[in-house]
């Protein structure tokens, strides 16, 4: 952002203007979320303690003038690398017994994005989403074409077996013997992990990882990685990351729809969250949740799903964490 224009006299007494840049215009801001879905009671204080650990990553980063792209990165990450959250390590299993991940990241001020989906060796999606966004020419890559641009920028491959845990094995193994059922992986059907920051200089970026719905057949692609869907990010308006149903906010284009509806002067971040997830149980037919950060930093939430795992930083010194 720019200052005002001085006009300063030099000593050749050549008037010239000079733009003064301030070193700080806004306050950062962070907001995550781990999923809204039927959490069970005995997984509150992992969703909880796993969304602080995202947000004080995030927050060392965006803290001290950080850039908001790596305090995505950082918060992101940590909930990919906890097998409480379906994304990256941990993810949910496809019919066919794989791990396939998807993730997004979006740019507000340029309405950029990197996608890539359908990766199985790759341990932090949210990286080869990045490298879209920062090396590709193109928005959105797929499967073993999105594995080797990752590879070829950086972003280390893994064995695909590495990504899976055994409480996800074990669930996939119920599923073939008996049929999928939501039981089998203990109420977690749905799941997926987002996060929207605004650092001081006022850039802000959305982004959403998800390892997608379990027993999913393989090659399917959820809203998660889809700008509009699952993420969106303008600097118009602000940022959104999106769970649940992928199938449902597809329909409602839910991350684009809550950017739209922050838009009227009289709209709220919590307004605006809320009438897109009523959009989204009314037209979708669905259930879910999202965060969202408007232009200026200041959060919202909603969803209606039993539960969300959600965390933001309030005021630059509060993390709250809620389940
Ligand atoms: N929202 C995650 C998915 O449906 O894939």
């Amino acid at each position: 952002m720019r200052g005002p224009f001085f006009l300063i006299t030099d000593h050749l007494n050549f008037v010239y203007s000079h733009p003064i840049c301030y070193p700080a215009t806004m306050r950062p801001s962070l907001i995550i979320h781990g999923g809204a879905w039927d959490i069970p009671d005995d997984a509150v204080d992992a969703c909880k303690a796993g969304c602080l650990r995202a947000l004080h990553a995030g927050w060392s980063a965006l803290k001290s003038g950080g850039h908001a792209l790596d305090a995505i990165q950082a918060a992101i990450m940590v909930l990919e690398d906890d097998p409480v959250f379906d994304a990256g390590y941990g993810s949910h299993l496809t019919l066919d017994g794989h791990v396939e991940c998807d993730a997004i990241v979006m740019e507000a001020a340029t309405l950029r994005a990197g996608a890539v989906a359908g990766l199985r060796r790759v341990k932090n999606p949210i990286r080869a989403a990045r490298a879209v966004l920062e090396k590709c020419p193109h928005m959105m890559l797929i499967s073993e074409g999105a594995e080797r641009f990752a590879s070829q920028h950086g972003v280390p491959l893994c064995d695909p077996e590495e990504l899976v845990t055994s409480a996800e094995r074990e669930a996939w193994l119920r599923c073939s013997k008996d049929s999928h059922a939501a039981e089998h992986h203990r109420g977690h059907e749905q799941g997926t992990v987002g996060a929207v920051a605004v650092d001081e200089q006022g850039r802000l970026f959305a982004a959403t990882s998800t390892g997608g719905t379990c027993c999913k057949l393989s090659g399917r692609v959820g809203d998660s990685p889809l700008i509009g869907s699952g993420c969106y990010a303008d600097a118009e308006t602000g940022g959104v990351s999106s769970t649940g149903y992928g199938e449902a906010i597809m329909r409602v284009v839910m991350a684009k729809t809550a950017t739209d509806f922050l838009r009227p002067a009289s709209s709220t971040p919590t307004r605006a969250a809320q009438a897109a997830i009523q959009l989204l149980a009314n037209r979708g037919k669905g259930t879910g949740g999202l965060i969202l950060l408007d232009k200026d930093g200041n959060p919202g939430f909603a969803f209606n799903t039993p539960r969300m795992a959600y965390g933001y930083v309030k005021d630059g010194t509060q993390f709250v964490a809620g389940v």
